[in-house]
């Protein structure tokens, strides 16, 4: 170990109090720190602080922004609802498109899940489903489905390959979980992991904070730290080399997201876009989702924590929110899109700072949990490549039918925590189930009623009965009903297991068929 030499480099870079406590350390610790601050690169980081807190206070930012925003146009959006009569025809393409093992996914799993609140890799959860799945086993079900439908539909055998960025603290955990779940049944070769890079929390005046004594205070670079993380680990090649030309991108915590959509995959293709992103109707200003919308004539997404309240309010003469395409974190992206990106454009995304709450040690390296912000985090966004497309299209799709995400705790509020994932999943299930024409019934074996669905819905796979309305929220039970995804991917070929038929729920259908869990007793 050459101390001196780090020694210099630090204080080159206005960082030497890292070194602080190292008479203090154990050779083990010295080892450590030591290795760790060697892998940093300290004038780059210096930069990127500088950068991302150039501009003024967070307020005139977002005055700034606020002034420049407008809402998506028509001729760039297309809908699952309002298109009816086009859906058919963008499914075929996607199918198509996925037959020749044309699509791929890329799931973005690097988050540290604070908010839920637990130790392990959010696609590790289990929401409680019936079947206990877990947001991952959902995925690679999905997957494997819509492979031996583009299969069904086209006879020739195809691979949609999956790959899963990962973070320094998600990276062992996610792949020990594929291999002892046997990659839920996919090819391995199939499935690639990738690690993002990390990034040192700073305080306001740019000093790296130290976590204790002898480790610094270090968080994923941002779910757009993608980019740096394809080129680093050479994903676009592989994209390249397996013959993929485009990409859905996605996040781990939508407990209904279609993984590989053939309908937006179609969609994208169709209008020859370079860059697609999927959105659902925002209804309340203060929901915590980004809106897609131009500035400056530019797609971007303007995040939850960067738009003011005044415009979050703001009202079309219909009523509906101005800004309300509300970004579900799906994202299309073509391969040579990916390749501009990583090649030329990453280096000009700039970091975005969010003031938190950083542990830390104080001058005598005692460790202190800090009550209010004292420094930030520096983070990319994965949509902010939206304003290098050369095409962008938006893709509106009902909130029901395909977004339900997992950030909070049960215990924390009533939103987007595990208890809303379910109610939306069976909910959503229950639905299939009434449009194959199949009924549920009470202990006397009276029907119970369904609540027709609103014709806007118009989604043919999806369901004419809308019984998620009637959940807003988590006290509200629906009814048992769980679907596998290896039986339908979106509520399609369900018809010959249940039409006609009467369930008591529990019911859950999977590869095994039709099980009545009351029924048999279980
Ligand atoms: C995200 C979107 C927001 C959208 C909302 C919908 C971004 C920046 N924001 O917000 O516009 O309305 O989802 O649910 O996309 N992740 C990484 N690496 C990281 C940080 C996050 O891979 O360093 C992954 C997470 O594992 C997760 C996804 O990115 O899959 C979203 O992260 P999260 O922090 O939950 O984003 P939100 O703030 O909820």
């Amino acid at each position: 170990m050459d101390v001196s030499d780090l020694r210099l480099r630090l204080s080159r870079a206005g960082q030497e109090h890292l070194l602080q406590f190292w008479d203090e350390l154990d050779g083990a610790q010295q080892a450590e720190l030591y290795a760790e601050l060697q892998a940093m690169n300290f004038e780059e980081l210096n930069v990127f602080f500088q950068k991302a807190t150039a501009e003024s206070s967070q307020a005139s930012q977002q005055e700034k922004v606020d002034a420049r925003m407008e809402p998506v146009p028509r001729e760039v959006l297309g809908s699952a609802t309002r298109d009816h009569g086009q859906l058919q025809a963008w499914e075929s393409e996607g199918l198509f498109q996925i037959s020749q093992s044309k699509v791929a996914v890329l799931l973005l799993a690097g988050g540290q899940g604070t908010r839920l609140g637990v130790a392990y890799p959010k696609g590790m959860y289990d929401v409680g489903l019936p079947s206990h799945k877990t947001l991952f086993q959902i995925q690679a079900e999905r997957i494997l489905k819509l492979q031996r439908l583009a299969e069904g539909r086209h006879g020739t055998k195809c691979t949609i390959p999956w790959y899963i960025m990962t973070s320094g603290r998600t990276m062992g955990s996610t792949e020990e979980f594929f291999t002892k779940h046997k990659y839920f049944g996919l090819r391995k070769e199939s499935v690639v992991f990738f690690q993002q890079g990390m990034l040192p929390a700073m305080s306001f005046d740019g000093k790296v904070i130290l976590e204790d004594k002898s480790k610094v205070s270090m968080a994923p670079d941002g779910n757009g730290g993608l980019y740096r993380a394809l080129a680093a680990q050479g994903i676009v090649e592989d994209m390249e080399r397996r013959g993929v030309g485009s990409v859905h991108v996605y996040c781990v915590d939508n407990i209904l997201v279609r993984v590989a959509d053939p309908r937006f995959i179609g969609f994208c293709v169709q209008k020859g876009a370079d860059c697609g992103a999927k959105v659902v109707e925002k209804t309340n200003p203060t929901e915590p989702v980004g809106v897609v919308c131009r500035v400056d004539g530019v797609y971007q997404v303007v995040e939850y924590s960067e738009i003011s309240l005044a415009t979050a309010q703001k009202r079309s003469p219909d009523g509906r929110l101005l800004f309300n395409a509300g970004n579900i974190a799906n994202h299309f992206f073509t391969v040579p899109f990916l390749r501009d990106v990583v090649s030329v454009y990453e280096p000009q995304l700039q970091h975005h700072v969010a003031r938190k709450k950083i542990p830390c040690v104080d001058a005598q390296g005692r460790p202190v949990q800090p009550d209010k912000p004292n420094g930030v985090k520096m983070e990319k966004f994965v949509f902010d490549v939206f304003r290098f497309a050369k095409k962008f299209v938006v893709y509106e799709v009902l909130r029901e039918d395909e977004f339900s995400p997992l950030k909070n705790a049960d215990s924390q509020n009533g939103k987007d925590n595990p208890t809303t994932a379910r109610h939306a999943l069976l909910s959503l299930h229950h639905c299939w189930v009434l449009s194959a024409g199949g009924h549920f019934v009470d202990e006397n074996g009276s029907r119970l009623p369904a609540i027709p669905r609103s014709a806007a819905s118009g989604q043919p796979e999806a369901g004419t009965a809308d019984v998620n309305d009637n959940l807003k929220d988590a006290n509200d039970v629906p009814t048992q009903c769980e679907i596998s995804p290896l039986v339908s991917y979106a509520g399609e070929g369900l018809e010959r297991y249940v039409a006609n038929r009467e369930f008591h729920a529990p019911l859950i259908i999977d590869e095994n068929g039709v099980h009545e869990l009351v029924k048999n007793g279980v």
